[in-house]
This record gives structure tokens, C-alpha cells and sequence, in this order.
């Protein structure tokens, strides 16, 4: 009898996102968020990964790398009260919740050059909750974890881990 041993929920996930990945650019965030959404709420997503937190300010840990295709994964871990600035993506970006619960604010640019951008909604993401966005100064959020505990989310973005620096957020207010 052959035991096949059951792939790990990151392993499908990953693997999910490759697939996903090859999908034309404009429907590849749609896409990969879509696979992060089919295992984002597994418990165990991250069993066997040390992704602690940190007082001071939300941190990203490397899950995947693929330097082919040109994207990365990351998962994000917020302390209640962190919360990313007010951004605008220079390439698109997929995520998804893991753990707790994420506040997601929605902006408009602000109507004059200089000015700051408008919030204009907001939702809520329990654990599977996802978004997307394709680059460009028009799509702004910010990501809040505005909960009791730690939150976790899954993030990828369409540059290698090199660029995260410079090529991910463009951030419009702290
Ligand atoms: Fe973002």
C-alpha cells in the first residue's frame, strides 16, 4: 500500500499562486488572490514558520520567492494598533487574512496635486477575506489591524524580495 502524504496547506498555496501566476496581467492579482482565498483560513497555514511580531511596527517574513515569474510572498504579522501607511502599489498585489481580523480603508487622491488622499470605505477581513489591486496611483488603501490580537495576513506582490524596498508601496501618508 502506497501512503501518499498529504501536501501542506502553504505547499497548495503556493503552488495555487504559480499557477495563478501565469495568467494574463491584468487578471493575474484577481487570480492569485483567489488562490491565497482558497487556503488563507487553514489554521495550520503556517505551521513550522517562525513569523514573530514585533512592538514596534508590522513585519514581513519571506514565504516564497519566485524570481522566473517575478513575484514574491510574504506573510504580515500586526500587533493590535499597527497599521501600514497610506499607499498606493507600484505593482499590482494580491493578499488575503489569516489570522484575527484586518481593517481595510479605501481612498481617493486627493482632488488638487498635494492634496492627501480622501478615505471613501471601509471593510472588514476575517481570516479567507482577500483583495487585489493592479499598480497605479489609483488604488489606495491602508491596512490596519485595529482588533485585540495579532493578525496575520498573506501577501504577494509582483517584484522579487530584493525590490520590496522600492518597488511595492507608494506611500501617499503615514
Ligand atoms: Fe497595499
Amino acid at each position: 500500500m502506497t501512503y501518499i502524504r498529504p501536501r501542506a496547506p502553504l505547499d497548495r498555496m503556493l503552488a495555487g499562486i504559480a499557477e495563478a501566476a501565469r495568467a494574463a496581467e491584468a487578471d493575474r492579482p484577481a487570480a492569485i488572490a483567489a488562490a491565497i482565498a482558497a487556503e488563507a483560513a487553514r489554521p495550520d497555514l503556517l505551521d513550522g514558520r517562525d513569523c514573530p511580531c514585533s512592538p514596534d511596527r508590522y513585519i514581513r517574513h519571506l514565504l516564497a520567492e519566485n524570481r522566473d515569474q517575478g513575484y514574491a510572498v510574504v506573510a504580515l504579522v500586526w500587533r493590535p494598533g499597527q497599521m501600514s501607511p497610506v499607499h498606493a502599489h507600484r505593482t499590482w498585489c494580491a493578499f488575503g487574512a489569516h489570522a484575527g481580523v484586518l481593517t481595510e480603508t479605501f481612498y481617493a487622491p486627493g482632488d488638487a496635486p498635494g492634496d492627501p488622499p480622501r478615505p471613501t470605505a471601509t471593510r472588514l477581513l476575517a481570516p479567507g477575506g482577500t483583495g487585489h489591486a493592479a499598480a497605479g496611483p489609483q488604488a489606495i488603501h491602508r491596512i490596519a489591524n485595529l482588533g485585540c490580537g495579532r493578525a496575520v495576513s498573506i501577501h504577494c506582490y509582483g517584484v522579487t524580495y530584493d525590490r520590496f524596498g522600492d518597488s511595492v508601496n507608494e506611500v501617499l501618508s503615514a
